[in-house]
This record gives structure tokens, sequence and C-alpha cells, in this order.
């Protein structure tokens, strides 16, 4: 996720926007950049991968007196992550950062382009600052010119941009992307994607609203809302621990990072979902000519991941899909064949099991994929080609967002396969994009619902285990609920597939065993049902997940009804992490940094 900063003051405008940054880089990014403005004179400076290299290139500018600036940390999205993509971008004499994705830019695009405007990147951002000096050119104010040029952008976005033509003021505008102003004694003003770049240099902050627009000089600060009314700001007062700050007012880094799930699975989604298909700029068709399987590998998380994916390449594809735990893979003398891909799925690219069992792959001549969120990690080094996740950095060890956004790029992937391969109809093809693109609101959280689940926890403290249980993708997503709960609450959980019970484990079943069942509408409900049903039979305390009430249940969280079971599966994985996540709150547990566990676990 990119980040944003920017600086109306006196001295420290390098310095702010460089610290500003260097905050913002918890939010994950592949190049950053800032620009200064001084009376006439515009600086600006780009460097790709770690901010030092940014830092070494502005090591010999050095403004003095009063400048406006505005920097940016870029999380490439349109656009390889190269120093002609990095932000700020110029137009004539214009600067413009911006997070989000202007939707409609190929569009505006096309229209400045035949005026005779040349773009020099693959952005969507650049079109902002050339389409506003279009405006410039026949507004009366440069104000106007702004204000024009936000009615004709749709999508979502923070936009800082300086220009010339006014040398003193820094515009802004706000709309599904987060941005913060703050104000100090010296009239200075500071902007950021989040509050922690504002320590120490702001007191009082304004939380800017979708909508708002406006600009900021050394004596004023302008506010307008999505109605174009001029609006009084309300401040309030900046925290003043940086730690806190990251965490943007959640209690744990872990629970700031679900909330974030609607916001990166965009992100994941972004220029991929098409009107009639799934596009992937990174991948190569080819790399699926002669495959007849595909080989999904990883650890934990990762591998509830793959195991759930593993259904849907099958199911959608028709394409034989086998899953496989790394460590196990590395030493069982696996047949690795040369007409399988072998995909391995990790956050963090680091993984040693799962870094083994690629160059395995490699070596027995398998072309490879990584589906990863660390760009430049030696898995994405490694693999023939890559797809990243997009989740930003995840702080959290329980992982949530990282698996929200493999989950969103193995539907895809799937349905990407399915396309070469021809087996979806255009109907069916036209059901899962519109699935798809739900994905975002069904992990939207409502207040009653984590309420709820707060509420409930308190009865799920003790006893003698956990089962999870569900069918088909319910089952790895099952899994993954019972090691998140084991994770952070250290109460023993087992995930099993509903249809499993009766096998052996049901013998377990009293007051005492919670059954956390995972009862979807769309898919299977009457099977799953019955296994529930002979678990509440033997008295297990069962606490049901669906949109459909029953009756059998001790407790009841209830999800919305869908018409896709996929959009289920994402309501139920939310649903599953806030209980373990409230779980362990009462047990009184370190919910970011469990015990005896690593983020990234680089040893076998
Ligand atoms: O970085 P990776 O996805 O390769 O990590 C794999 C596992 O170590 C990881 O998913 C682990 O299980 C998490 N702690 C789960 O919350």
């Amino acid at each position: 996720m990119c980040g944003i900063v920017g600086f109306v003051g006196t001295n420290k405008v390098k310095d702010v926007l460089l610290d500003g940054l260097k905050e913002l880089e918890y939010r994950g990014y592949d190049s950053a950049g800032i620009a200064v403005l001084q009376g006439e004179q515009f600086s600006s400076y780009k460097a790709v991968g770690k901010l030092d290299n940014l830092v070494q290139k502005v090591a010999d500018f050095k403004p003095k007196g009063f400048a406006i600036g505005i920097g940016h940390t870029r999380w490439a999205t349109h656009g390889k992550p190269t120093e002609l993509n990095a932000h700020p971008h110029l137009g004539t004499s214009s600067y413009v950062v911006h997070n989000g994705i202007i939707e409609n830019y190929q569009e505006i695009k096309n229209q400045l382009t035949q005026d005779g405007v040349r773009f020099l990147s693959q952005t969507d951002t650049e079109v902002i600052v050339h389409l506003f000096e279009k405006h410039l050119a026949v507004e009366k104010t440069p104000f106007e010119a702004f204000e024009k040029t936000l009615s004709e952008l749709e999508g979502a976005y923070a936009i800082l941009l300086a220009t010339k033509s006014m040398p003193d003021t820094i515009f802004f505008a706000k709309n599904g992307s987060p941005m913060i102003v703050g104000v100090n004694d010296e009239n200075e003003k500071v902007f950021a994607s989040s509050d922690a770049p504002l320590i120490g240099h702001a007191k009082d902050v304004l939380y800017l609203s979708d909508g708002d627009y406006g600009y900021v000089s050394p004596t004023e600060l302008q506010l307008f809302n999505s109605d174009a009314k001029n609006i009084k700001p309300t401040f309030s007062p900046l925290p003043t621990s940086k730690l806190s700050a990251q965490k943007e007012g959640f209690r744990f880094f872990m629970e700031k990072e679900i909330y974030e799930q609607s916001d990166v699975i965009s992100d994941a989604l972004l220029g991929r979902i098409q009107d009639d298909g799934i596009n992937f700029d990174e991948l190569d068709p080819a790399l699926f000519d002669g495959i007849n399987e595909i080989k999904l590998c990883a650890c934990g998380t990762s591998y509830h991941a793959a195991l759930a994916a593993s259904y849907l390449f099958e199911r959608y594809a028709k394409v034989r899909a086998s899953v496989e735990i790394a460590s196990e893979l590395r030493y069982k003398e696996p047949l690795l064949l040369k007409d399988t891909l072998f995909v391995v799925i990790s956050q963090s690219g680091e993984t040693a099991d799962t870094l083994e069992t690629l160059k395995m792959a490699k070596a027995a001549g398998l072309k490879t994929l990584v589906i990863c969120n660390v760009d430049n990690s030696s898995m994405v080094r490694l693999a023939d080609a890559s797809v990243l996740t997009r989740a930003g950095i995840e702080k959290g060890v329980a992982s949530t967002k990282a698996f929200a956004t493999q989950m969103s790029v193995l539907w895809m992937l799937s349905l990407y396969v399915a396309q070469i391969r021809d087996t979806l109809t255009k109907k069916a093809m036209q059901k899962q994009l519109h699935a798809l693109r739900e994905v975002p609101n069904s992990v939207k959280i409502n207040d009653a619902l984590h309420e709820k689940i707060r509420r409930l926890s308190k009865r799920y403290l003790h006893g003698h285990g956990f089962f999870f249980i569900g069918r088909d993708v319910f089952f790895p997503l099952a899994l993954e609920g019972a090691l998140k709960l084991k994770e952070i609450t250290y109460l023993h959980a087992e995930g099993y597939p509903s249809g499993e019970m009766k096998h052996g484990p049901i013998a377990m079943a009293d007051p005492e065993l919670f059954t956390i069942a995972l009862m979807p509408k769309t898919l299977l409900y009457d099977k799953t049902k019955s296994n529930v049903e002979e678990l509440s039979a033997r008295d297990s305390t069962i606490c049901a997940i669906s949109p459909v009430t029953f009756d059998k249940a001790d407790d009841f969280i209830q999800t919305k009804s869908h018409d896709h079971y996929m959009l289920e599966f994402f309501e139920m994985m939310v649903a599953l992490q806030l209980l373990s996540m409230e779980i362990s709150v009462r047990l009184g547990n370190d919910v970011d940094m469990p015990r005896n566990l690593a983020k990234s676990v680089t040893v076998e």
C-alpha cells in the first residue's frame, strides 16, 4: 500500500518528508520520491527500492527557508516499480502524489494523448497532473482547476498536488484512501496517510472524510466536502505514542490487519478483474502450456490457502490439483513430473521449507510460480513467475490479511487458468467475476458483529478442546480457524472435514468440547447440518456460523446471505479471526507476538 506525506513550512521540508516516508515504510513499498517547491524552483528525487536509496540521492539537497513539499512511497499496481513510475509525477509546472486507483484513467489518458500530452509513466496517477494543467490553462484560479479535475476522476484516491502557479499552497483531496492533515503553533501544515509521521511535527490533526478536498498555505486551511460546501475543520489532538499511532486506533496490529482486509483485497483485485475475464499482467499464458497438474506447496496458513485453492482449480479450470506441506514434500522423494506446474504460496517468500521445495522443483525442471506478498523475496527471485498478493506489510504474527489476499489471488488464478483452458462458459465466468467484485464488501466488519463475537468469546476460555468443521473449501477454512485459535490463545483446536467426525473424533464430544461449525447456505448446507446435528446430539457445545438460523446451536454467529459460497467463505474467515482474537484478549495473551512463534520461519 502506498504512503503519502506533505509539508508546508520553514526549514524542515526535507526532514519532514523523509522521516514521514520512513514512518510509512510499514505499509510496504517498492519505490519512493519527493518534490520540493521553493518559489519558482521545483526539486524532485525518486529512487527504486529501499528508502535509503532515496536518502542517498537527496544527500546534497539542502533547502533553506520556506518551502512546500510532497512525498510518496509506491507499492506498484499500474506499471512496474521503476523510477519513471515512482511518484511524484510531473506535468509542466506541477507535481502530484496519489494513493488509490483512478478507475477511468485510460479514458482520460486517451483524451489527453489526443490533445497532445506526452505521458512518461505507465501509472494511472499521471493523468491527474496533466488533467489539472489542462484545466489550469482555462480556469480562473488553480483551485478551480483542481476542483474541475476532481470532478472528472472516478475511483479511490488520496491526492496532494503542488503547482508553481500557487507556490505556497498544497491542494489535497481524499476519497477512499486515508489522509490526515496536522497543524502546529508555527502555522505549519503536515500531511500523511497515518498518524505516525505527524508525531513531533503537529499538535492537532484533521482526519479527512471521503469526498473532502481543499488547500493549505501558511495562513489558510480551506476545507470543502463532497457537496462542494466550504466547511469548518474539526481538529483532534494527535496521539503522542508512535507505536499506538501505527496501530491507527486499533488495540493490536492483528485487529488493524483484520479491519484492513477490505482495502487490501481491493488492491489485490486491482487491474486483474476485467469486464470479461481475469488478467495478470505479470503472467505469460504460455506458463500453462503442456501442464496437466498444478502442485501447490506451502506451510501453515499459506498451506490452508493452497488446500482451498485446490478445490477451485479442479472445479473451475478442470486441472488436477494436488497440495503438499513443504516440510513433508522435501523428504518424501516426490515424483516431480515435467507436466506439473509447481506453485509455492508464501506471505514472506522466505520460509525455509517452502523455499527448498521451490529449489527442488526447479532442479527437476518443472515450471514454477510463486504467490507471494513480498516483492524481491527469495522465492520471488527464484521462481519462473510470480504474482504479488499486495497485502502490505503484515505485522501480526498470526496471519490474517495475507491469507485473505492469497485466497483472492488464488481464486482469480483458478479463473485465469479456466480462461486459458476454456473450461467455463461466458455466463459462468460472469458469475464468478461478479462475486469477486463483491469480496471487499463481504469482509467489511460491522460493529454489531464484532461486539457479538466479543461477548461470545467469554464462553470459550476453557474446555478440553475445539473442533472447527466444514466441508469443501470450508474444510481448509476450518483448519485455518483452528490454527488462528491455537496460535494466539494456546487452546487446543483441530480442523476437520465435517463428514469425518463419525470416523473417530466424535468420540470426544461432550459439553466441554466446543464445535465451531461453518455452515454456508450455498454449499452442502444439509450435509454439514447433519454432521453438526450428530455432534449436538452428543452434547458438544456448538457455535454455528451461518446465514441460516440453526436451532441445535448453543451459540450462533449470523453471517449475511450471499449467492456465492466464496463470499460466505470470506465473511466466515473474518468471524473466525475475530473470535480467536477476542478469546486471546480475554486470556490476557500477547495477540501480536504469541509465544514460541516467529513471523518469518527461515529455519527448517
Ligand atoms: O511466510 P509464509 O506464508 O511462508 O509462512 C508460512 C507459515 O509460517 C505461516 O503461515 C504461519 O503459519 C502463520 N503464523 C500463520 O498465522
